[in-house]
């Protein structure tokens, strides 16, 4: 944390002057404001945060100040101008660019395709070679390090951000909108990109960051503005601002600090998941998980630990059923899984809350409801001989959106208009609803507002009274906190296993990073 709290630039870099500046702007859906006669100034050279709650009206504010959506009244004015965008393309060429909460890349294309898609032909180069070498450089400008000429599926996601940004900068962005960038990087990656967008605003471009991250938006940010419920909470100096009072604008004043005490004692029953010995082919030929060998009981949080990339979604599906390993078995509940495949170890009493919610299990076109019983349609109550019971999936709903709180849902609402914090409260809900024995859960609380995220790890440490927990998160405090016992993994070995009255965490630290020395016992194990 030092070291990035080092790296905050001078604040003489910002001009005085205003960059872009919105007026009153109101944008409603439905007759709903999703933003409520907002004002937001952006100065030259400024890195500006921009927080709240999910649902508060971020994705929409910047949607509007990128040409998606057109406001229903307010004003933008670019460097005094005042401005009206039709289309992206539009605000893009006024200089405004944005980079969506998920990506809108094409596959099979390559990163200098990407890159040029959709632009006029009158605007870009006329050979592929030579935007090749035009995307080199600006990467290099940059430090947005990516090939040009690979396609976009052999891309890490981290990459797959560069590209986005650097198709950005290519059409000539001056003011660069980033919603939630750092919620699908690892924490290296994150290092990287705030260092391009250090480099961005010291060649006097703009940058608004929408962020639930609080430490780094104190960290990297110069001033921060607040949206609660639609309507601007304030703008404050970071360097004057304390986290303490942008939760309390954020939330008001139940500000939702720390509060879940997870030192609750507990009983320890008997295994829900064992793995012994377990390896797994990766995509590449290489052993993704080698030879993984621990025990979740019940009653028991199991934390696991790691950079990404180095197994964990591997292991997390080798659990799910979703890949058969090649060495070791694999036992839930008392049930022999090794090669269950999903749905069997379903009914042998997994759920699992997987790192892509969207892309998996998740019908976008359909409403709620539809959504909330898509793995129970079929089961008592939700239908009986065959009919479908709408009363009674609607009081599914009804519990677990009030459970979690899920927000901004309207009757018949096709669930991909739903905020993106709110439709992954809207999925983890079902999977906690089904009936198991053991929790699978990956990245738990991304995306969600502190309030929301402390929620649910409190809803985590609740399930630990009747089942057994293995969670995965990049967020090492995150695993502390929940965690009974807390196993690293680096390079697809598990590499350390600390119970959570002897955690250490620079120990934790060394090992995730592979320079830490391997808990003897688990050597001796595997
Ligand atoms: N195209 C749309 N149609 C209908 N409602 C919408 C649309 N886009 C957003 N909304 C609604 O506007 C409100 C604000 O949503 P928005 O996506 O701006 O929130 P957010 O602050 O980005 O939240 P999160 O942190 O969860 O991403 C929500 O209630 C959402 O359901
Ligand atoms: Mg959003």
């Amino acid at each position: 944390m030092a070291s990035r709290r080092n790296r905050r630039r001078d604040p003489s870099r910002v001009n005085s002057a205003t960059h872009l500046e919105v007026r009153n702007l109101t944008k409603s859906f439905y007759g709903v404001p999703a933003i409520d006669s907002v004002d937001f100034d952006l100065r030259g050279g400024e890195i500006h945060g921009l927080l709240g709650e999910n649902g508060a009206g971020k994705s929409t504010l910047c949607s509007v100040l990128s040409g998606l959506y057109k406001p229903n009244s307010g004003t933008v004015s670019i460097d005094g101008q005042a401005v009206q965008f039709r289309s992206p393309q539009d605000a893009s060429n006024h200089g405004v660019g944005m980079v969506y909460q998920h990506f809108r890349l094409v596959d099979s294309f390559t990163v200098a395709q990407n890159v040029v898609l959709g632009m006029h032909k009158r605007q870009r180069p006329r050979s592929m070679r030579q935007v090749e070498s035009m995307v080199a450089d600006l990467a290099e400008e940059f430090g947005l390090h990516v090939n040009p000429t690979a396609s976009i599926w052999q891309l890490s996601v981290g990459e797959q951000q560069r590209v986005e940004i650097l198709k950005q900068l290519f059409r000539g962005a001056r003011i660069l909108i980033l919603d939630e960038p750092t919620a699908v990087l690892a924490a290296q990656e994150t290092d990287r990109l705030f260092e391009a967008v250090s480099t961005m605003v010291a060649k006097g471009h703009s940058v608004v960051l929408v962020s639930h991250k609080m430490a780094e938006t104190m960290a990297y940010t110069d001033r921060i503005t607040v949206l609660r419920r639609g309507v601007n909470a304030g703008s404050v100096t970071t360097a004057d601002t304390t986290p303490a009072e942008v939760a309390r604008m954020m939330f008001g004043d139940s500000a939702a600090a720390e509060r879940t005490n997870f030192a609750t004692a507990h009983d320890i029953g008997e295994p829900v998941l064992s793995l012994s010995g377990v390896s797994v082919q990766g995509d590449h030929g290489l052993m993704a998980v080698d030879d993984a060998s621990f025990t979740v009981r019940r009653g028991q949080v199991v934390g696991v630990a790691g950079v990404a990339g180095n197994g964990q979604r591997e292991l997390q599906e080798v659990i799910a059923g979703l890949r058969t390993p090649v060495n070791g078995t694999i036992e839930i509940a008392g049930t022999d899984c090794t090669t269950a495949g999903p749905k069997k170890t379903a009914q042998a009493g997994l759920a699992y809350v997987p790192e892509d919610r969207l892309g998996v299990g998740l019908a976008p076109g359909l409403p709620l409801e539809h959504n909330i019983v898509l793995k129970s349609y079929d089961r008592s109550p939700h239908s009986r001989r065959g009919v479908l019971s709408n009363t009674e999936i609607e009081k599914t709903m009804n519990k677990l959106v009030e459970k979690f709180d899920v927000r901004g849902n309207r009757s018949g609402m096709r669930v991909s208009l739903m905020s993106g914090g709110n439709l992954q409260k809207a999925i983890l809900a079902r999977e906690l609803n089904e009936d198991h024995q053991v929790l699978l859960a990956a990245a738990p609380t991304r995306g969600l507002d502190m309030a929301a995220a402390e929620a649910v790890r409190a809803h985590i440490i609740e399930e630990r009274a009747k089942r057994g927990v293995l969670v995965f998160s990049e967020d090492l405090d995150e695993i502390v906190k929940m965690s009974d016992v807390v196993l690293v993994m680096f390079k697809g070995r598990i590499v350390g296993s600390f119970a959570s009255d002897e955690l250490d965490l620079d120990e934790i630290g060394l090992l995730m990073t592979g320079s830490g020395t391997p808990d003897p016992a688990i050597q001796a194990s595997s």
